[in-house]
């Protein structure tokens, strides 16, 4: 299997922005400016807009997921959210370990993996992001930091679990802050990250998982992201607020 036979998952993070008013107005304009694709498309939106916006969208190629998925099925755990309520909306994504989680919210490859595998018992796709910081960049050790991210944050996973979930290589300097990893830094990650995936569940595993590059990506430098070879798609946090933007990176995907 190569990249033409993997799924292209363009998605949107809107993090902790829109109300429920402006969840549904930017929806419309998104439905209205989206090319159609072969990629799938999603937004995930805040959770208290999650209804809202699965009822905006309904009909469309658009979905819904949510920003983090709780490891219990339900229980004493304030202001967290389980697989069962996200099924309920029938959401099929959510993102998992984004670097705000770790960094501002106590996240760890080991809770990670917990909520991951709740996502997969629910039937969800997580969105596992992994990704090194500036410092760990610039000390050379990117290929370390990963490697225990994957390895921890997949622990216990089955080749078909894996098959069930999508990666997201997210470089923690490149969050937010207008610095794009060139194409070429994105493309060793991300295929340094497939090459992880292969030792630990077999090649033909590792050639069909989703890897998806976010930090930064706009609609300028999203053509030549997406044309590399292992990368399969992109998590897009600011570039998504914006129906023109977020629907110029959609029609990037061949
Ligand atoms: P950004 O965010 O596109 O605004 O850099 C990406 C993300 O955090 O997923």
């Amino acid at each position: 299997m190569n990249k033409e036979l993997r799924k292209v998952v363009i998605a949107g993070n809107w993090k902790m922005n829109k109300t429920a008013t402006e969840t549904k107005a930017l929806l419309a304009e998104m439905k209205e400016k989206l090319p159609e694709s072969n990629a799938t498309i999603l937004l995930c939106v805040p959770a208290i807009n999650i209804g809202t916006a699965m009822d905006a969208v309904a009909g469309t190629q658009i979905n819904i997921g949510a920003q983090n998925c709780h490891w219990a099925k339900n229980g004493a755990f304030t202001a967290e959210i389980s697989a069962d309520m996200l099924n309920d909306f029938g959401v099929k994504y959510a993102i998992i370990g984004h670097s705000e989680r770790r960094q501002y919210f106590g996240e760890t490859d080991e809770t990670v993996n917990k909520r991951a595998m709740a996502c997969l018992e629910g039937g969800i796709c997580p969105i596992i992001c992994v990704g090194e910081n500036l410092e760990e960049r610039e000390k050379d050790i990117t290929k370390d930091v990963i490697k225990v991210q994957i390895e921890k944050g997949l622990a216990g996973f089955t080749a078909e679990n894996m098959k069930n979930s999508i990666i997201a290589y997210e470089p923690v300097w490149a969050i937010g802050t207008g610095k794009t990893a060139t194409a070429q830094q994105a493309e060793e990650v991300c295929a340094y990250i497939r090459g992880l995936l292969a030792e630990m569940f077999g090649n033909e595993t590792a050639q069909a998982v989703t890897i998806q590059y976010g930090g930064s990506m706009n609609a300028k430098n999203a053509a030549e992201l997406l044309a590399m070879e292992n990368i399969d798609g992109g998590l897009i946090g600011g570039a998504s607020l914006k129906a023109d933007d977020f629907a110029t990176i959609v029609s990037c995907v061949k």
